[in-house]
C-alpha cells in the first residue's frame, strides 16, 4: 500500500485556495484538511511555503509520431518523463492512422508504443480519411474510452481531410456524443503558397511562416466552427496561434454557438516570428505549424486567455533533432514540423501568466489542467485536488528560478525553443498515481507505470 501526505501547503484548484494537508493512499486522494492524522509509516512531504496544484494535463502531444518521413524524437517513456519534470502527470496523444489504415489497427500500434509511458495517458483519434468502415470504427473507438476525434485541415496529400470528410465525421461524432478537434489551416492555400515560394527559389526555413499566413488559419478556424454549427456539435480548435483565428472563436461564442473551445500553446503565447530570422538554418528548430506569428499576435492570445475565450493550454510536443530538420535543408516544405515544450509549459505559464499579473492562480490551474480535463472527460478523476481524484499532484516552489536550455532539459531533442528563458516558479515534488516521481531534480519515473485512462464522455464547460 502506498501512502503519502503533503503537509501544510497552499492547495490551489481552479476554484479555491486553502492551506492544509493532502493525504493519498493507493493512488487516490483520501483526505484533505488541516493537521490530518495519517497511518504510521506514511511518506511525508513538507510543502510549507509552497503551492500544491493538481497535476498537469497536456492535451496535445505527439510521442514517437511517424511524420514527414521521420519519427518524433521523444517516445512515450522519455516524453512522459520530461513531462513529469515539468509537472505534467497525464497526456493526450494523437492516434493517427496512415492513409486508408483502419482506426483499430492504428489503435493497436499506439497501444504498443504507449506501454512504456511513465505517466497516465489517453489519445485523440485522428480521422485522416472517411468511409463507412471509418464511421463504424469510430463507434468502437468511443466505446474504448476515446470520445475526441482530430481533423487536420492542413498537410495536403498526407493527413488533410476535405470538407466532405469533415462534415461526415462531425455528423458521426454528434451521434456518438463526442467532440471534434481541429488543426485549422487551409491546406490547399498553404500548398499553393509553398509551391510558389519554392519556384521563386525561396526555400529557406524563414519562408515556412510566409507559406502559412494568419489568414489561412483564420479562414479554416471559421470554416470548422461553421460546419460544427450546421451539424450542432462541439468543436475544439487546437494550437490556435493568431488573432485572425481568435476572432473566429470570439464571433462564434458571441453569437451564442455552444461548445466552441480554443487551445493555445505556450509556444505561441511567448514567441513571435522573429525566430525565423536566426541564421545558419537555426530557424528550422522553430518550424512548426501553425508557425510563430508576427508581433501583436501573442498579446492578442493573452487577451483571449484573460477574457476566457481560450480555455486550455498545451504544447503540441513533437520534437525533431536538427539532424532530422536537415531533411529540409534545401526545401523548407520538407523540414519536419514540430517543437518540444512538454517540460516547459508549467513554469512559463505561471511566470508569464500569474507572475506578470495577467491571470489569477485559479485561472492558471484551469488553463494548465482543469478545463482540458473537463472538456475531454477526465474530470474529476484528473484536473483537481478532491477526495476520490487520482493522486496526481505538483508541489510548486514559487521562489525557485528555472533557466531553460537544451543542455539541461529532459526532452530528447538538441534544441530548446526557449533557450535562455528564465522563469520564477518550478515544481519541487511531483506525485503521479500516488507515487513520488520527482523530487528537486531527481526523476524517479518507472517505465510502464503510466496507464491508459478511458474517458467516458465530454463536458460542455
Ligand atoms: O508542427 C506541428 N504542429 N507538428 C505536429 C503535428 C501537428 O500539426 O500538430
Ligand atoms: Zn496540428
Ligand atoms: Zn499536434
Amino acid at each position: 500500500m502506498s501512502r503519502i501526505v503533503i503537509r501544510n501547503g497552499e492547495i490551489i484548484t481552479s476554484m479555491d485556495r486553502l492551506r492544509g494537508d493532502v493525504y493519498c493512499e493507493d493512488g487516490v486522494i483520501r483526505a484533505i484538511g488541516a493537521k490530518l492524522e495519517v497511518p504510521a509509516g506514511t511518506e511525508v512531504i513538507d510543502a510549507s511555503g509552497q503551492l500544491v496544484f493538481p497535476g498537469g494535463l497536456d492535451p496535445h502531444v505527439h510521442m514517437e509520431l511517424p511524420f514527414m518521413g521521420t519519427v518524433s524524437a521523444d517516445d512515450f517513456e522519455s516524453g512522459t518523463a520530461a513531462g513529469i519534470c515539468g509537472g505534467v502527470t497525464c497526456i493526450i496523444d494523437f492516434c493517427i492512422p496512415a492513409a486508408k489504415q483502419s482506426l483499430l489497427e492504428a489503435l493497436k500500434l499506439w497501444d504498443e508504443k504507449s506501454k512504456k509511458a511513465v505517466a497516465d495517458y489517453s489519445y485523440h483519434m485522428a480521422i485522416t480519411w472517411f468511409s463507412e468502415q471509418v464511421e463504424k470504427e469510430m463507434g468502437t473507438v468511443k466505446e474504448r474510452g476515446i470520445p475526441s476525434f482530430k481533423h487536420f485541415m492542413a498537410y495536403k496529400g498526407a493527413l488533410m481531410l476535405d470538407d466532405d470528410g469533415l462534415y461526415r465525421s462531425f455528423c458521426r461524432i454528434k451521434e456518438l456524443g463526442g467532440i471534434a478537434t481541429i488543426h485549422a489551416e487551409n491546406g490547399d492555400v498553404v500548398w499553393n503558397l509553398q509551391q510558389k515560394l519554392i519556384r521563386a527559389g525561396k526555400n529557406g526555413p524563414e519562408y515556412h511562416a510566409v507559406s502559412r499566413p494568419p489568414e489561412v488559419e483564420g479562414e479554416a478556424t471559421n470554416r470548422a466552427i461553421r460546419i460544427a454549427e450546421v451539424v450542432g456539435m462541439p468543436v475544439y480548435i487546437v494550437h490556435m496561434s493568431c488573432k485572425a483565428a481568435l476572432d473566429a472563436v470570439i464571433a462564434a461564442r458571441l453569437r451564442g454557438q455552444r461548445g466552441v473551445y480554443a487551445e493555445s500553446l505556450i509556444n505561441h503565447l511567448l514567441l513571435d516570428d522573429s525566430v525565423y530570422q536566426k541564421p545558419n538554418f537555426e530557424a528550422a528548430a522553430y518550424v512548426m505549424s501553425p508557425p510563430f506569428r508576427p508581433k501583436g499576435n501573442p498579446d492578442a492570445l493573452w487577451d483571449g486567455v484573460k477574457a476566457g475565450m481560450i480555455q486550455t493550454t498545451g504544447t503540441d510536443h513533437c520534437p525533431f533533432n536538427m539532424s532530422q530538420k536537415a531533411m529540409g535543408k534545401d526545401n523548407f516544405t520538407l523540414i519536419p514540423n514540430g517543437c518540444a515544450a512538454i517540460e516547459d509549459r508549467m513554469s512559463l505559464l505561471w511566470h508569464h501568466g500569474v507572475g506578470m499579473g495577467r491571470i489569477s492562480e485559479q485561472q492558471f490551474v484551469s488553463l494548465f489542467t482543469t478545463n482540458a480535463c473537463r472538456i475531454f472527460g477526465l474530470y474529476p478523476r484528473k484536473g483537481t485536488i478532491a477526495i476520490g481524484s487520482d493522486a496526481d499532484i505538483v508541489v510548486f516552489d514559487p521562489t525557485k528560478t528555472r533557466v531553460f536550455s537544451a543542455k539541461t532539459h529532459h526532452q530528447k531533442v538538441d534544441r530548446s525553443i526557449f533557450e535562455g528563458f528564465e522563469a520564477k516558479g518550478a515544481p519541487s515534488h511531483v506525485i503521479a498515481n500516488g507515487k513520488l516521481v520527482y523530487k528537486d531534480g531527481d526523476l524517479r519515473a518507472t517505465r510502464g507505470a503510466g496507464r491508459f485512462i478511458p474517458r467516458a464522455g465530454i463536458q460542455l464547460i
